[in-house]
């Protein structure tokens, strides 16, 4: 996600962001900016691509001063470009963000109608506007006008906003997006995440949901946004910049798969409405792929598991027949393309070179596609975006070489997709929609119950993890999510893993089956349960191990497995995303215990740009 850095202090503020939004480079990012005030006027430099753009515009074009603003973006609205890039200036105020402004489409067409008018195409410029009309306005000084400005606006953000007609001061913001203070000696720094001040100071305060601050050197005063004071000390950190960088995390792998509740909180922000029991998918086509005929879903890897639950909730929601292709058979297999086919591309990267070829592919034919896509802009994202559109993950960048937000995040959005044609079908009436919708709003917080058990699953992996084979079972919804569980190991901990429907375990992997193998089985209430309790049974009878992901409480599962995972209780169509998260720890530890690079395993690339 978006990397924040923001300096007042003695010291030239120029080299102290670049130093710093370096330090967040990590996050991801596609393009950067920074801004400084001096004397009563700014300058904002701003560059596409990589920092070292940015530095050559500097060189170029030095900006001067000791009061600044930096900014790493990674597209949400509006794709990468030089424009869209932060900080954005507005009549004198300078702003930059974090996060997603859910009401930005009527805020901006409301201060369009007041004369405003707009650079870019991101929602962040509308916080520049608002905190211009409220000083414009009388507000009595730059806190208030942005305390006035926040209450207009909902969404998540962490913003950092400089003024040129208010020297030495900068007011910072947080909802739901991380935000921090760092205090020196005579200097301040605000930033994102820790490593950007670790060179200048390890004194931090971190901000804390609904709060405002106003920061000046070496010191900063917090209130809510309702005005009222906090007293918070600051806290001493002593990481190292390597730990810093992954949040306190060992690996990406972990940071990611725990940060899952945020990013499934992301990926549903805006689009639901629990009151109406409605789905709004901005950018999407869903006219054009409800009068389809047939679905196809084309994918790689994760992307392809994902595709699979995709199946199973589209169909199961609206009656449409929906095929699953892996995007390196589809593309040389000379495939059919009916006249009342659409399809729906699914790609972390975007930039897949299989998922890239088998879209062309299908176009080539005459099909019409969207895609599922975790960054803007990215090949896969332009390829359907003259088509049926882009439904993006909001998942962040995804570090890691395994993929686990993204998955979850693009079961997420197929489970959106599936409610959308289901109402345009008609096969879901409002109630249902509502009661979908309901469920998928307590997503992030039964994912969180699971993410607490961790230290039971970390056992069983030490137990396991000198295994020299594992199978995966699971059927129905729960058979792709058996796939993942074992694609996600054999990646990381090198260990061979087999993924299997498990009704298909008699015609032939039950011939593996002895002491030394440890079955994992998807054996949750809604996925086949009383014939995964058979296959179980199968596999007790020939001494194999069983590590069984059951629904709460499932005393005749703890009763057959040696080792059982508990879920939440939860309705079964959540069942894939919450039974992944337990095998993604359990892949994750057993790694670990095995020392391999769980970040980056060995002849694996993050983006499969080749063939
Ligand atoms: C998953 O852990 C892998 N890294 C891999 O299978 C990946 O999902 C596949 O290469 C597809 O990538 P994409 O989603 O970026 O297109």
């Amino acid at each position: 996600m978006c990397g924040i850095v923001a300096y007042v202090g003695p010291r030239p503020a120029q080299q102290i962001l670049i130093d710093g939004l370096r330090r967040l480079e990590y996050r991801g990012y596609d393009s950067a900016g920074l801004a400084t005030v001096d004397g009563g006027r700014s300058q904002v430099v701003r560059a596409v691509g990589k920092l070292d753009n940015l530095v050559e515009a500097l060189a170029r074009d030095p900006v001067a001063g000791s009061l600044g603003v930096g900014h790493t973006r990674w597209a949400t609205h509006g794709r990468p470009s030089e424009e869209n890039a932060h900080p954005h200036a507005v009549d004198g105020v300078i702003v930059v963000h974090n996060g997603i402004i859910e009401n930005h489409l009527d805020l901006r067409h409301e201060l369009q109608q007041r004369g405003r008018v707009f650079k870019s195409e991101t929602d962040t410029e509308i916080f520049g506007h608002l905190i211009a009309i409220e000083l414009q306005g009388g507000a009595a000084d730059l806190e208030s006008a942005v305390r006035q400005a926040l209450a207009r606006v909902q969404g998540a953000y962490a913003i950092a906003v400089i003024s040129e007609r208010h020297p030495g001061q900068i007011a910072v913001a947080k909802l739901a997006s991380p935000l921090l203070i760092g205090l020196g000696a005579g200097e301040s720094l605000v930033a994102s995440d820790i490593p950007a001040i670790l060179p200048t100071t390890r004194s931090i305060v971190f901000l804390e949901e609904g709060e405002l601050a106003l920061v000046e050197a070496g010191r900063a005063r917090i209130t809510t946004l309702a005005g009222q004071p906090v007293e918070r000390p600051a806290r001493h950190i002593d990481w190292t910049p390597a730990l810093a960088e992954k949040g306190g995390f060992k690996h990406f792998m972990h940071k990611e798969i725990v940060e899952q509740p945020r990013a499934l909180i992301d990926t549903l922000r805006g689009r639901i409405s629990r009151a109406e029991g409605q789905v709004f998918l901005d950018g999407l086509d869903v006219a054009g792929l409800s009068q389809a005929q047939r679905l196809v879903i084309i994918a790689c890897g994760t992307s392809y598991h994902a595709g699979l639950v995709g199946k199973y909730l589209i169909e199961t929601l609206t009656r449409l027949p929906v095929d699953v292709e892996l995007a390196s058979e589809y593309r040389y297999r000379d495939p059919i393309v009916l006249p009342g086919d659409a399809a729906i591309a699914i790609s972390q990267s975007g930039e897949t070179a299989d998922t890239l070829a088998a879209m062309r592919e299908l176009r080539r034919r005459g099909g019409r596609l969207m895609a599922i896509c975790n960054v803007v802009d990215s090949a896969v994202a332009r390829e359907a975006g003259d088509s049926l559109g882009v439904l993006y993950t909001h998942a962040g960048p995804e570090i890691g070489v395994a993929s686990t937000k993204a998955f979850t995040t693009q079961i997420l959005c197929l489970h959106l997709i599936a409610l959308a044609i289901g109402r345009a079908r008609d096969t879901l009436d409002l109630a249902a929609v509502r009661s979908e919708v309901h469920a998928l709003s307590r997503l992030p917080k039964l994912v969180e119950a699971i993410l607490e058990d961790e230290k039971e699953i970390e056992a069983i992996a030490h137990t396991y993890h000198k295994a020299h084979n594992f199978l995966f079972l699971g059927r129905g919804h729960g058979f792709p999510i058996a796939l993942e569980g074992a694609l996600k190991l054999k990646e990381i901990s090198y260990i061979h893993a087999e993924g299997y429907a498990a009704g298909e375990m008699k015609h032939g992997p039950i011939a593996l089956i002895d002491e030394s193998l440890p079955v994992v089985c998807i054996a949750t209430q809604g996925a086949g349960y009383d014939k995964l309790v058979s296959n179980i049974e199968e596999v007790r009878a020939r001494d194999g191990r069983i590590i069984a992901i059951a629904s709460d409480g499932d005393s005749r599962i703890a009763g057959l497995a040696n080792e059982v995972i508990f879920l939440p209780a939860s309705p079964p169509r959540l069942e894939p995303i919450l039974a992944t998260v337990p095998l993604q720890l359990l892949a994750y530890h057993i790694a670990d215990f095995r020392g391999t690079d769980v970040d980056q395993p060995r002849n694996l690339a993050k983006s499969v740009t080749v063939e």
